[in-house]
Formats: structure tokens, sequence, C-alpha cells
């Protein structure tokens, strides 16, 4: 099972950015866990990061015939990128967004996401273990 693991705007700076809300790792080192822990259940993960939504969208339009599934955090963008939005569903394949933080508590404007109703399910609150999550939940709904 190949998995795309994608983070949007910001996620680069993990470890710098805000550590009261995300935590002290790095991007890197998250992706690193990860892949560790892709390997102990047989998953090939393919991960990419960009702060740009044409990167994103030409990324995600990309899964179609090279990957199984999704995992996506979209940063800022999962609140108001219908482009991002229109990628996913395009695609046609099981999608799980995440976010590290439990968008829910924080402000208003985090409360709404415009990607949650063209993806299979979401994660959010459980800071990096999100990702491990939505890789496992994607192989147990496989
Ligand atoms: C985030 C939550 C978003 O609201 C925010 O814009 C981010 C990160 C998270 O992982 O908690 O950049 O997606």
């Amino acid at each position: 099972m190949k998995i795309f693991i994608i983070n949007g705007p910001n996620l680069d700076m993990l470890g710098k950015r805000e550590p009261e809300i995300y935590g002290h790792d790095t991007l890197d080192s998250i992706n690193t866990e990860l892949a560790e822990y892709c390997k102990t259940v047989g998953v090939t993960p393919e991960f990419f990061q960009s702060n740009s939504e044409g990167a994103l969208i030409d990324f995600i339009h990309s899964a179609r015939g090279n990957a199984d599934a999704i995992v996506i955090n979209a940063g800022a963008y999962t609140h108001y990128s219908i482009a991002i939005r229109d990628a996913i569903a395009a695609v046609e394949l099981p999608c799980v967004e995440v976010h590290l933080s439990n968008v829910h508590k924080r402000e208003e404007f985090r409360h709404k996401s415009v990607i949650s109703a063209v993806c299979t399910g979401v994660i959010c609150g459980f800071g990096k273990n999100v990702y491990k999550l939505a890789v496992e939940a994607l192989i147990a709904s496989k």
C-alpha cells in the first residue's frame, strides 16, 4: 500500500513554530518516525510539503494512479481552499484529513474545514501521532 503524506503551508516550520500548540518535533523528525512505523506495517510512504497551493494541488493530482491513499494536513488552506478540496475530490482516493492541534478548541475560523466533506475521515488533536493514526485507519479500512 502506497500512501502520500502531504503537508501544507507553515508545516515546514514545525519545531520552531508555536511549539506550545504544535510541539517541538520538526517535520523531518515526524516524517522519519512515520517512515519507520510504515516499514513495520508494509506501507510505502511518499512525503511532500509545500507552502504553495498550486504545488499542493499538482501533487494531489499525481496521486491518481501512483498512490492508494492520501493523508493531508492542509494547514490554513483547510479552512478556505476550495481548489484543494476539488483536487482531493478529483483523484477519488481514500483521504484522511489531519491536524496536529484540536482545531475545534481553537479560534472559530479553524472550526470550519472545506475539505472534510471530500475526505474519508478526520483526525485532529493528538499532535504528531495524527499521521500514524491516519495510516492505521487507512490500513484498517482497506
Ligand atoms: C493545523 C491547524 C490549522 O488551523 C493551522 O492553520 C495549521 C496547522 C494543525 O495541524 O493543527 O497550519 O492544520
